[in-house]
């Protein structure tokens, strides 16, 4: 069985992440939405509040489980018996910090692939922190997450 996790902050999980996760599962018998800690950053949503909602995207998908974890990224995919790890590529200004990332998980952990795919190019202009703050500041973020996140974040805001 080929196990991939899709790990990532996911704060809030938006249709680009939708669209990758999409993409994953008709590669891998089992797909592992996770949402995991970035030391760099102070989420809006709680991990179980950013599980839910995305428990909530990918309901229609059968192969698809959505977890999160802290620690290590590569000893959580080893944990899971994964042997990949995907990660979207929206734009050129992701690949710095993606080569660093894939390169330092491969470094730790030889057997773990690191598979970049690419979102529809709709979406290579939407990132969480975007989506934040349009909503903060009261714009309509329809096009950018499913409506149960946009509910999501108005009860945050309010
Ligand atoms: N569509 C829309 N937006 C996307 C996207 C897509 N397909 N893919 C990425 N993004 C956006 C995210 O919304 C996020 O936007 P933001 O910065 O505005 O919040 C940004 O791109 C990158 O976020 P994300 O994909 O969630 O990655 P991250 O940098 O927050 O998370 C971890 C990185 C969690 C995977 C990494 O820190 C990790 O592995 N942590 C565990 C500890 C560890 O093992 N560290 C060593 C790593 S080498």
């Amino acid at each position: 069985m080929k196990i991939a996790v899709y790990p990532g902050s996911f704060d809030p999980i938006t249709f680009g992440h939708i669209d990758i996760i999409e993409r994953a599962v008709t590669l891998f018998d089992k797909v592992i939405v996770t949402v995991s800690q970035n030391f760099e950053k102070t989420p809006w949503f709680t991990a179980a509040e950013r599980c839910e909602m995305i428990k909530d995207s990918v309901s229609g998908l059968a192969n698809c489980e959505v977890d999160h974890f802290k620690g290590l990224l590569v000893d959580y995919v080893s944990r899971m018996h994964g042997t990949a790890i995907i990660r979207g590529l929206r734009a050129l200004s992701d690949f710095e910090f993606e080569f660093k990332m894939a390169l330092m998980n491969r470094s730790l952990a030889e057997d773990i692939t690191t598979v970049f795919m690419m979102p529809h190019a709709r979406y290579t202009h939407v990132s969480s922190s975007l989506v934040r703050e349009v909503a903060g500041l009261g714009g309509d973020v329809s096009m950018l997450v499913p409506d149960h996140v946009a509910r999501m974040l108005k009860k945050k805001l309010a």
